[in-house]
């Protein structure tokens, strides 16, 4: 089995683990639509999930797969989190030179990986 098959998300969500969703989901927030050249905010939370020694968000993974790029995606950052004195929320600047879809990957250590995606149009 893939490991594509493993990552929860959209078209990806099975019965046995969306009742988990709402709370292991990264809620990404950032502009549909970017200048060329311009840096633009992203922010990343995942709401309601524990912060324990034993259950935590540990990583959120952030890709981008360009539009007619021969080989996506691209890693823009990754991030470790350890429990109980973190919020599970991260921001960043990214500066995408065409248009393509964000892909925010958490890992729970106890729910495994979930992805949220976002489409980002940059504009000539
Ligand atoms: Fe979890």
């Amino acid at each position: 089995m893939s490991i594509r098959n493993l990552i929860y998300g959209e078209g990806n969500l099975p019965e046995s683990v969306r009742e988990k969703a709402r709370t292991h989901m990264p809620i990404v927030e950032c502009p549909e639509k970017v200048k060329e050249g311009e840096s633009v905010r992203v922010r990343i939370r995942i709401e309601g999930h524990p912060s324990k020694p034993d259950h935590y968000i540990s990583c959120i993974d952030i890709y981008f797969s360009e539009d007619d790029r021969p080989f996506n995606p691209i890693k823009l950052a990754h991030v470790e989190l350890y429990p109980e004195l973190t919020d599970t929320s991260i921001e960043i600047s990214i500066r995408p030179r065409r248009s393509g879809t964000l892909h925010v990957v958490a890992y729970c250590t106890s729910h495994g990986l979930w992805e949220t995606t976002r489409r980002i149009v940059v504009e000539k």
